[in-house]
């Protein structure tokens, strides 16, 4: 088949993006930012300055609700991405607007509840913010096969880091509000895992090369935030998102669910990336294994460490 014009690949596609688009609106629910925020406790904070200590949640579920806001806080430049691939035209436009609409509540709730529980150091978090947006988020020039394979992992990827951080978080308010918003990324990343496998009958070599682009080149949006590498580290010691985590339950199921292994059919180019994405997966596996070992060994000496130190008390 020759190669389809990214104009022709949408155009072939919208009719799946229109039928998906129609199960997403039946099944999305409409819901209401401000009543997952425990207005009460809200003080002003020319009053009452902000101070570590005024927040019931530990350091490291701070950190990582701080990360996920200040992710969800680019949602202009990632309208832009997925605008300048998809476009404003039929299905496409009607989805990429609705999408962003349901992502503007993630970074509104999120942000109501650290303020209003003090969470957070407020003008941190709008230090952050500024420094975050200014720079802004570019995917390094995706075409539309690699922006559907990439926001597919994405998806799922912030669902899982959403719940995992509510969870870490032991507390009920922080719980149901992250949970909410994780139902709706795994409604994200239904629709966009839907489209990908309309792709690969679209076009399977194409798609193959794509998903093994965007599996091995696998960044989260979150990476231009100032210290991410730092948080990104203190997230996957408490196991909130590490890389066991990113290959069992975000990379893996999503290959699976497009059989990406027993496809058949496909020429040299698809071949080729299928290699080079098995061999990558097999890496990851590994080094997910690593990473929970040293973690482990690491917990262990800790322990030991306190336990001495306690018989020396
Ligand atoms: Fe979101
Ligand atoms: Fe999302």
């Amino acid at each position: 088949m020759p190669t389809l014009t990214p104009t022709q690949l949408l155009l072939e596609l919208e009719p799946v993006v229109a039928e998906n688009l129609d199960r997403h609106l039946a099944i999305a629910k409409d819901w209401m930012p401000h009543e997952y925020v425990p207005w009460s406790k809200g003080r002003d904070f020319d009053v009452e300055p902000w101070e570590p200590s005024q927040s019931t949640l530990s350091p490291v579920a701070r950190v990582a609700m701080e990360v996920n806001l200040l992710t969800e806080d680019n949602l202009p430049s990632y309208h832009r991405e997925i605008d300048s691939r998809f476009g404003r035209d039929g299905a496409w436009g009607t989805w990429v607007h609705r999408w962003t609409a349901e992502e503007g509540r993630h970074a509104m709730v999120i942000r109501d509840y650290l303020l209003v529980t003090r969470g957070v150091d407020p003008d941190e978090l709008e230090r952050g913010r500024m420094q975050q947006m200014a720079q802004g988020y570019d995917s390094g020039g995706k075409n539309i096969l690699e922006a559907m394979a990439y926001v597919s992992f994405q998806e799922l990827a912030t669902r899982i880091s959403h719940r995992n951080t509510g969870r870490y978080t032991e507390e009920p308010v922080a719980e149901k509000l992250l949970a909410r918003v994780a139902v709706d990324e795994n409604l994200h990343m239904v629709f966009y895992r839907n489209l990908v496998k309309a792709a690969f009958e679209v076009a399977p070599d194409k798609t193959m090369a794509a998903v093994a682009d965007e599996v091995i080149g696998f960044e989260m949006p979150g990476a231009g935030i100032r210290g991410f590498a730092r948080k990104a580290a203190q997230i996957a010691k408490a196991g909130i998102y590490d890389l066991r985590i990113h290959h069992d339950d975000v990379v893996q199921p999503v290959l699976r669910h497009w059989g990406v292994f027993e496809m058949e059919g496909l020429a040299a180019e698809g071949q080729a990336a299928r290699v080079r994405l098995a061999e990558f997966v097999a890496g990851l596996d590994a080094s997910a294994s690593r990473f929970e070992q040293q973690r482990a060994e690491a917990a262990a000496k800790t322990a030991a460490r306190r336990a001495a130190a306690s018989a020396n008390a």
